[in-house]
């Protein structure tokens, strides 16, 4: 079995933790929110890259046989120089732009990502390598990622900026959204409330699970054993609440694991 590592700015990566304990359940997981930092979306290019090293050196120190970047935002700013740092393999997580653009029928797509993600060469390479014929409406989701940190994510307080946010996506005439941030499929609910089911919502976990569960074939990991593996919760703000909403959020039932949590102490 392999130890996995699985890094957010927040509780966000928790949606991809998720699927991971749903196609891996018997390998261990350390999920490790920088919720005291988040969110990162609005923070600089350098603090984002120099605080996602300095989290994932950690998560390697702790014996990790592959990490997760459970963040678009980390993700685009850091994966080049984490990968050039250390020696086992990152699996980051990027907006769903190309599949979103072979789902969409009328070829419009919204984008809801943080600021930082958006305004990433990373990302702005990506949408360079897709079909002219369909039009992207890139939009921040500034303020979302607080608010589902703070449990508020199906609030009306959020239905209410949500909205705000989704209007040029929806005057625009998007059939598709994708919801380029890691915290925003614990959105689902309020998204739908306001859109009903007329829109196609794109997230990528499975396919980052899936690019895991290759990544561990490689190093000869496999998943057969039948018990489930352990998850340590690790929070740089309250390990307490961390672990409160991990099984609120969860869709997996924690108590098959062995789980704990913990406080992150100064890492830099
Ligand atoms: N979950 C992060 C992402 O996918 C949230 C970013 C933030 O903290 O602003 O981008």
């Amino acid at each position: 079995m392999a130890l996995i590592g699985v890094f957010d700015s927040g509780v966000g990566g928790l949606s991809i933790l998720d699927e991971a304990l749903r196609q891996l359940p018997q390998h261990d997981y350390i999920y490790l929110a920088d919720s005291a930092n988040a969110p990162y979306g609005e923070k600089s290019s350098n603090w984002i890259t120099a605080r996602s090293l300095a989290l994932c050196k950690y998560l390697a120190s702790k014996g990790c046989h592959a990490i997760v970047i459970a963040c678009n935002t980390a993700t685009a700013e850091a994966i080049a120089q984490i990968r050039a740092e250390l020696s086992i393999p990152i699996i980051g997580v990027e907006p769903g732009i190309k599949p979103a653009a072979m789902q969409s029928q009328n070829g419009i797509v919204g984008v809801l990502a943080t600021e930082a993600t958006l305004k990433s060469d990373k990302f702005n390479a990506l949408l360079a390598t897709l079909p002219d014929h369909c039009r992207f409406i890139k939009q921040s989701g500034a303020g979302l990622v607080p608010l589902i940190e703070a449990g508020k994510a199906d609030s009306e307080e959020t239905l209410d900026l949500l909205s705000k946010h989704l209007e040029p996506i929806l005057d625009a005439g998007s059939d598709t959204l994708v919801l380029g941030c890691t915290h925003y499929p614990f959105l689902r609910k309020s998204i739908r409330k306001l859109l009903g089911d007329t829109i196609t919502l794109i997230d990528t976990s499975d396919a980052v699970v899936r690019q895991l569960k290759r990544q561990l074939e490689v190093l000869d990991h496999r998943s057969d054993s039948g018990e489930c593996g352990s998850v340590l919760l690790i929070s740089s703000k309250d390990e307490a609440s961390l672990l409160a909403m991990a099984k609120d959020l969860l869709s997996n039932d924690l108590n098959l694991h062995s789980t704990h949590s913990a406080f992150l102490g100064d890492v830099s």
